[in-house]
């Protein structure tokens, strides 16, 4: 039973009688690998983890034999380092379940393969509620649309999903009256089943009397009393039920305390994570206790890749979020707490040689969303020993590497690069190789090679 004394959910996130995709083979006879020492009291887990052995120099040979036949561009995750870093977010999470964010994957196919690999992922979070409703028809449940949504035609499609599943549709995300507004004008104040919506609480730390606000800026719903307030707001409307909350600490989840030849920034980073934790973990147990007086909750979500240990500590959270880790974007290379292994890794050929020391690689400009900042900028990681221009970065068409390492290459020969986020790479390519050892053993369509661009 949860904590608020319903029935757990489908542990997988696949119906009964889908079948789970799966590689040849499985990721066994690993030898071990270091995990970076936990921070604090954080982390009373294992710590070592199995993995592949996975230093750049052995990669790279296991890449050059496993693409030998393939001409880049193409995109890749190696399974090794994923089912290395699964273990590794599991171990963190200490038993509490681990909901997949899609938008980390794009990749159904990959996502079902780590249902039927895993138990202890539960359900997706979704980026779209047009996305919820294309993995539902595709047989997946268990689906929570992290975002809030202003599609009406979605919403008259989950309407009539709902009433057909009144408990197992897809469940949206709100955070203000005006939505609540927004989906009754969609779909009608007298339907068939409420259809399920989660409040998005505020994570955010506010400083300086209120003044500097650190953290997501997405939900308005900060205290206990709001959250309640929108909670009396729901109950009210025959259309809606509220079966959720959820509340991402991004500022803490998603931002590295550990980057290389930083200390100053690094400890900064770490006493505002420390003390914003210890302020949210209050407030947000008050608040689910608050809304679980007026309407019982099926599910309270929180966390990501970068805090999984604090979200397992927290009573009030019945799971935690994670996707990033699977794929380990170069974003997540700079924490404390743990370390992932690259896993999701594409390959562009170099084209030209303009003279010693450079080279030129076709493509590969596929920048990161966010703040702009070099952060975001892909890096080429195999061969070691490659650099972008500073000049031109990582270009449209072209992008120049520089470094010892250019003058071994020829034209044909790969470079290896990865991306600075995990889902976004799976706009580029259509599809996902996948290899085990030194040997492709499948290959899955991404998001965008089923045809589907939901963002
Ligand atoms: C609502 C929400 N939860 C969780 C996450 C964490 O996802 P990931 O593990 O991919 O960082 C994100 C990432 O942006 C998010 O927006």
């Amino acid at each position: 039973m949860t904590p608020f004394g319903l029935p757990p959910k489908t542990a997988t996130g696949i119906r009964s009688g889908e079948p789970a995709p799966r590689a040849g083979g499985s990721a066994t006879n690993e030898p071990r690998s270091r995990v970076k020492a936990p921070v604090g009291q954080l982390d009373t887990g294992p710590r070592e983890t199995p993995t592949a052995d996975l230093n750049p120099r052995a990669r790279l040979e296991r890449y050059e034999a496993a693409f030998a036949e393939l001409d880049p561009p193409f995109a890749f995750v190696d399974l090794d380092a994923m089912w290395s870093n699964s273990a590794d977010m599991l171990r963190r999470a200490r038993g509490k379940p681990i909901r997949i964010a899609s938008k980390s994957l794009r990749c159904r196919g990959l996502v079902q393969m780590i249902f039927g690999h895993e138990q202890g992922y539960r359900g997706q979070l979704c980026f779209t509620l047009p996305e919820a409703l294309w993995l539902a028809e595709k047989g997946l449940d268990d689906l929570l649309v992290a975002y809030p949504t202003t599609d009406r035609a979605a919403l008259r499609h989950l309407a009539a999903l709902t009433a057909q599943t009144p408990n197992g549709a897809p469940i949206v995300m709100v955070d203000s009256i005006e939505h609540l507004e927004l989906i009754e004008a969609a779909v009608g104040k007298v339907i068939a089943a409420p259809l399920r919506v989660c409040l998005d609480f505020d994570a955010s730390f506010w400083l300086a009397g209120n003044r500097l606000k650190i953290g997501p800026k997405r939900t308005p719903v900060h205290t206990a009393g709001q959250a309640r307030r929108l909670t009396t707001a729901i109950a009210a409307r025959r259309s809606l039920k509220l079966v959720a909350m959820m509340c991402y600490e991004g500022h803490i989840a998603g931002r590295g305390d550990d980057a290389p030849g930083r200390p100053i920034r690094n400890a900064l980073t770490r006493r505002m994570q420390d003390a914003s934790y210890a302020e949210l973990r209050e407030r947000r147990a008050a608040a689910v206790a608050e809304v679980s007086a007026i309407t019982p909750l099926e599910l309270v979500n929180a966390g990501g890749t970068g805090d999984l240990e604090r979200v397992a500590s927290e009573p009030a959270i019945t799971e935690a979020t994670a996707g990033s880790g699977f794929y380990a974007p170069t974003l997540f290379d700079n924490y404390t707490t743990f370390a992932l292994q690259p896993a999701a890794i594409f390959a562009q050929p170099v084209s030209r040689r303009p003279g010693p020391g450079i080279v030129t690689a076709l493509g590969g400009g596929y920048l990161a969303s966010g703040a702009g900042a070099k952060n975001r900028m892909p890096d080429p990681y195999l061969p070691q020993g490659l650099r972008l221009d500073p000049m031109e970065g990582a270009g449209e068409v072209q992008t120049p590497l520089l470094g010892a390492a250019a003058d071994c290459l020829r034209v044909g020969d790969k470079v290896y690069f990865r991306h600075a986020k995990a889902g976004e790479l799976c706009e580029r390519f259509d599809r996902l190789y996948l290899i085990e050892g030194a040997r492709i053993v499948d290959e899955l369509p991404t998001y965008r090679g089923e045809g589907k661009t939901f963002l």
